[in-house]
């Protein structure tokens, strides 16, 4: 970990649309941060957060806010099963009830599950408020709480009701790892690989040559992925094309995390994503040299055991359902070589992946072992 804080700026043109900063012990100084990027005093702070993290973070949190405004804590049950349209109602209904204006502001405070969320809610509750971000999980810290997507899953597929709206601030304190479940860091460790490949061959390597199983290892990699979200998002917020290279492995991840029920995580669907969609490049004829045999090295570190029960229809059926996808093309960010996106003659990043190598890479996956 870089042993200075680290303050970046996300930028679209000449305004800025959000301040992170990372460091050691944030979440003890949130109230001084918050206050000064704010330049006043909100009429009320509300903690968004799950059942796991309410007692563990969330109850401190509140009790140091509220030496200076009027707060309020609002939590719902961990998971990704409840990053539901019926979970923003209940916790729409608990802000009217605790009476939030517009001037309020909210923090969410946790994992990807409750900043999406949480996200979302402050982009709808009276035509959208001031909202920061404190993300608690690895996953959440290089990649979900950056960028403004905002959203909820639907019965027809992830992440398929949302917006765009970007928090004021992002706080990042990486010593609140330290109680994160191991079994959690692989979700983020996916994500990390995720940047290496579209952009960052030197951080692909340092990957190959790590364990990647101690936090403190895998905390110095926190900064550099902060630095490219913000890069490319602030080249391309709304996703126009650019942006679409953060999705590298997320088509057929997201396939298989809906398919799975939600019973694999997001990060371990991500990974199993880029071994297929690394697969199609190679199959396309993009990914150069052994890069693929590269991240298929480094990827099965993870022993993610067998697949061999994927259902090929029922994920094609996810991955047209996709955003990316339109009029029943399957559409993916797919890499040249480590840490170079491949671009079509035309320059887009979204190239279009023929339903037969799609299935293909299914196979690919059901062999896998
Ligand atoms: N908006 C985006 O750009 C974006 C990008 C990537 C992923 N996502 C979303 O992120 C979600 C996954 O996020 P996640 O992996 O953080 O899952 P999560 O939010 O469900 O958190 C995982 C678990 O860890 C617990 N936890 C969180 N912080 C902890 C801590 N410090 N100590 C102990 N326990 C802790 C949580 O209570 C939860 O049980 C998915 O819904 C995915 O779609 C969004």
């Amino acid at each position: 970990m870089e042993a200075d804080p680290v303050r970046l700026s996300l930028k679209s043109g000449a305004s800025s649309l959000c301040d992170i900063l990372i460091e050691e012990g944030l979440l003890g100084r949130i109230d001084a941060n918050l206050h000064s990027l704010l330049g006043s005093n909100p009429s009320s702070i509300t903690i968004i957060t799950d059942s796991n993290l309410k007692k563990q973070y969330g109850e401190t949190l509140s009790r140091e806010l509220s030496k200076r405004t009027r707060t309020g804590l609002i939590s719902f049950s961990a998971g990704e099963r409840h990053k539901t349209f019926a979970t923003v109602t209940f916790i729409l209904a608990r802000l009217a009830s605790l009476k939030v204006d517009r001037k309020g502001v909210v923090i969410c405070l946790g994992g990807g599950v409750v900043g999406d969320l949480g996200g979302f809610v402050s982009s709808i509750y009276k035509r959208g408020i001031t909202y920061f971000q404190v993300p608690t999980t690895l996953l959440a810290q290089v990649d979900s709480s950056i960028g403004g997507k905002t959203g909820v899953d639907a019965l027809w597929g992830k992440n398929q009701i949302g917006t765009f709206y970007h928090p004021r601030g992002v706080f990042i304190d990486p010593l609140s790892l330290d109680t994160l479940p191991r079994s959690e860091l692989i979700n983020g460790l996916g994500e990390i690989i995720k940047y290496s490949v579209i952009a960052n061959r030197s951080l692909f390597d340092k990957l190959s040559n790590s364990t990647m199983n101690s936090v403190a290892e895998l905390k110095q990699f926190i900064p550099e992925c902060c630095r490219i979200k913000v890069r490319v998002v602030s080249m391309d917020e709304r996703e126009e094309n650019l942006r679409s290279v953060l999705n590298y492995g997320h088509t057929v991840g997201h396939a298989i995390e809906a398919a799975s029920d939600y019973s694999l995580t997001h990060g371990k669907s991500v990974i199993l994503g880029m071994f297929a969609e690394g697969w199609i490049a190679k199959e396309l004829g993009f990914f150069e040299g052994n890069d693929f045999e590269k991240q298929e090295v480094l990827l099965r570190k993870f022993k993610l055991g067998s697949f061999s029960n994927l259902n090929k229809r029922s994920l094609l059926r996810y991955a047209l359902a996709d955003k990316k996808s339109s009029s029943g093309v399957i559409m993916m960010s797919l890499p040249e070589k480590i840490g170079k996106m491949h671009t079509t003659e035309g320059g887009s990043y979204r190239i279009p992946v023929p339903q037969e190598l799609f299935k293909g890479s299914i196979e690919y996956l059901r062999n896998l072992n």
